[in-house]
Order: structure tokens, then C-alpha cells, then sequence
């Protein structure tokens, strides 16, 4: 039986010297628990998934076979930043795995949410198992899986793993030094490992990602539309003082066009949704009060900027009754 209760003797890490000692303890613990053995690790990018590979990669280096998957559904520089601060700078046994064409193709034509998210988590179970059996030695998988991880799943709100389903069906046994943190000290603890800020603080990412903002059948050019988007009112909010500032911010693009009107010329193209919201447990949410003149300065440079899209709207909804993601 695993022990799944946080240690009374664990203090909250809330410095870099108390993340220091808490390195210092999983590194020896996972010494010993893996031996000389392989341990393989889904890597993300995502805070949880990066902490836990930059601990890996310290306690047993190259015996930690990590597997980055690209679905296509990444937002822009993501996989490349993977592969840059693991492989560049951290020299880890990185497997990175172009399956854009392999996700796309699967999700051609499907439009209801749920089916695209099954999709999405079943083929990425089916990419990952096939990298696995390709590797000899491999004993341990190890995840990403907090402390309100745990707390959820014996509380029946969600199943424990974040890779839903991937211990079962590889049969490995778990490595999980994260899962007595709460996401406060995952960040102080990657924040000591070194991994970059715009890593360790960035905002929650759902899963399926840009998927479920792609709305309804994902296409490639609409999902472009997303990527690009996204990456504008990313860089925007960093430059206005709110990155880090608001909890979620991100864009949707529907599949419906409208007519507009460029330099003279009549268009048909998309619109372009912003989404921006703060909450403290995603429960509920209510919405940023972005500053008039930063919104109309994002539509005049999505529509500027972004290839087929030519409006941009601003949703006003609070959780309840929207949910933050559209699908
Ligand atoms: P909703 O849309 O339910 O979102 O208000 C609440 C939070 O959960 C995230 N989210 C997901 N995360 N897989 C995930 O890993 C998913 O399928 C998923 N759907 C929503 C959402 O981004 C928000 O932070």
C-alpha cells in the first residue's frame, strides 16, 4: 500500500533554501528506489511534468528516458522550448515524437467536444505505449501528480494520474516525487532547479489544449488561427503588467465566418474570442477587467496579423454560467 498522506514533518517550501533540502531528500529516495534501472517520464512542458524531469535529471540523469509528445495542439515556441531546456541545457535523454499529422488526422471531421478529448487522450496513451515498447530496461514511470491530485481523486473528483490511464496499461511502477506538494512549491522547487520562469509560472493549460479552443472539427488553418492568437494576447498581457497577473487568458476561434471588410475588399473569415478570467480553485471564475485601449490594440493586431480572421470579440461571461474553456 502506497502512503498517500502528506508527512506532518514536511514544512511548507516557501524558500529556495527549504526546496534545496526537499531536492536534496527526493534525490536520495529515488536513488533508491530505482537502482540502475530506466525510468520513463511523459514530459509535457507543463510545470508538473518539467519539475519532476528537472529532479529526474539530477538524481539519475540518463536513466530517465523522458517523451515528449507533440500532438499539434501545443501553443507556439512550446515543443521547441522543450527540447531547448531539457536536451540544450540540461542534456537529457529526450525523446520527442512528431505525432501533429497522427493527432490531426484522428480528429478530422469530429466536432463533438468529449469525442475530441477521448481522441486526444487515447491516442496520446497509444503514441506514448509505442515509445515505451521501444526502449529496453524501463521499470518505473514516473509522473507529474501533486498533492490536490491525490486529495481529488480519494475525494472522487478526478482519477489520480495525469496522463489518464498510462500506469495501468504499461504495468510500471510509479515514481511521483511531487505528490506531497501542493503547486506553490512545485513552482519554488523548479524555480531552485533552475527551469525558466515563463516554465515554472505559466498559467494552467488543459490537457487536450489548443484542441478544445479550436471549436467543433479542428482544421489546421483555424487551428493556426489559435496558435497565432494565443501567442499575441500572450505577449500582449506580458507587456501590459499581466501576465502572472491574471489566472487564465487565452483565445477561441468558432467555426463560423462573418463578413468584414478589408482595404476596400469584402471578407468572409473568422472571428477571434478572448478569454481572460481569474478564480482560485477554476470552480468559479469572474472576468479581467482588461483596460479598453490594451483590448482595442489586441483585435487591431489579430486581425492585422492573423491570416483569416476579421473580427475580434471580448467574452464577458463569469463562470457560472460559462465555463472558462468554450468546449
Ligand atoms: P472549465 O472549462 O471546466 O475549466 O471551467 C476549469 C479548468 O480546467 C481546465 N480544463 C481542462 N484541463 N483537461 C485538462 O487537463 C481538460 O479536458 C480540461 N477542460 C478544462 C480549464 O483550462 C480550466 O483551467
Amino acid at each position: 500500500m502506497q502512503n498517500n498522506k502528506r508527512p506532518e514533518s514536511l514544512a511548507r517550501i516557501t524558500t529556495t533554501q527549504a526546496a534545496e533540502a526537499f531536492i536534496q531528500e527526493q534525490i536520495a529516495e529515488v536513488r533508491a528506489q530505482v537502482g540502475d534501472k530506466k525510468v520513463l517520464l511523459a514530459l509535457s512542458g507543463g510545470v508538473d511534468s518539467s519539475v519532476v524531469a528537472a529532479l529526474l535529471i539530477k538524481a539519475i540523469g540518463k536513466q530517465l528516458v523522458c517523451v515528449h509528445v507533440n500532438h499539434g495542439l501545443l501553443r507556439q515556441g512550446e515543443p521547441e522550448q522543450v527540447v531547448e531546456v531539457f536536451k540544450g541545457q540540461m542534456d537529457a535523454n529526450l525523446v520527442y515524437v512528431d505525432a501533429v499529422d497522427r493527432f490531426l488526422d484522428k480528429l478530422a471531421g469530429v466536432s463533438d467536444p468529449e469525442t475530441k478529448r477521448k481522441i486526444i487522450g487515447s491516442e496520446f496513451i497509444e503514441v506514448f505505449k509505442e515509445e515505451a515498447q521501444k526502449l529496453e530496461g524501463v521499470k518505473f514511470l514516473a509522473q507529474g501528480t501533486i498533492y490536490p491530485d491525490i486529495i481529488e481523486s480519494e475525494k472522487g473528483v478526478k482519477a489520480h494520474h495525469n496522463v489518464g490511464g498510462l500506469p495501468e496499461q504499461l504495468g510500471f511502477e510509479l515514481v511521483e516525487p511531487l505528490k506531497f506538494l501542493y503547486k506553490d512549491e512545485v513552482r519554488v522547487v523548479g524555480d531552485t532547479l533552475g527551469l525558466p520562469a515563463n516554465m515554472v509560472y505559466r498559467q494552467p493549460f488543459p490537457g487536450p489544449g489548443l484542441g478544445v479552443r479550436c471549436l467543433g472539427a479542428i482544421t489546421r488553418d483555424r487551428l493556426e488561427c489559435v496558435r497565432r492568437s494565443d501567442a499575441i494576447l500572450r505577449e500582449e498581457f506580458a507587456k501590459n503588467g499581466l501576465e502572472g497577473k491574471v489566472w487564465q487568458y487565452f483565445t477561441v476561434v468558432p467555426d463560423f465566418k462573418s463578413v468584414g471588410v478589408k482595404d476596400g475588399k469584402r471578407t468572409f473569415a473568422w472571428p477571434v474570442i478572448l478569454r481572460a478570467v481569474n478564480t482560485k480553485d477554476a470552480m468559479t471564475a469572474t472576468v479581467e477587467d482588461v483596460p479598453f485601449a490594451l483590448l482595442q490594440h489586441i483585435t487591431e493586431r489579430i486581425t492585422g496579423e492573423v491570416e483569416g480572421v476579421n473580427r475580434v470579440l471580448y467574452d464577458l461571461t463569469p463562470k457560472p454560467c460559462g465555463t472558462i474553456e468554450w468546449e
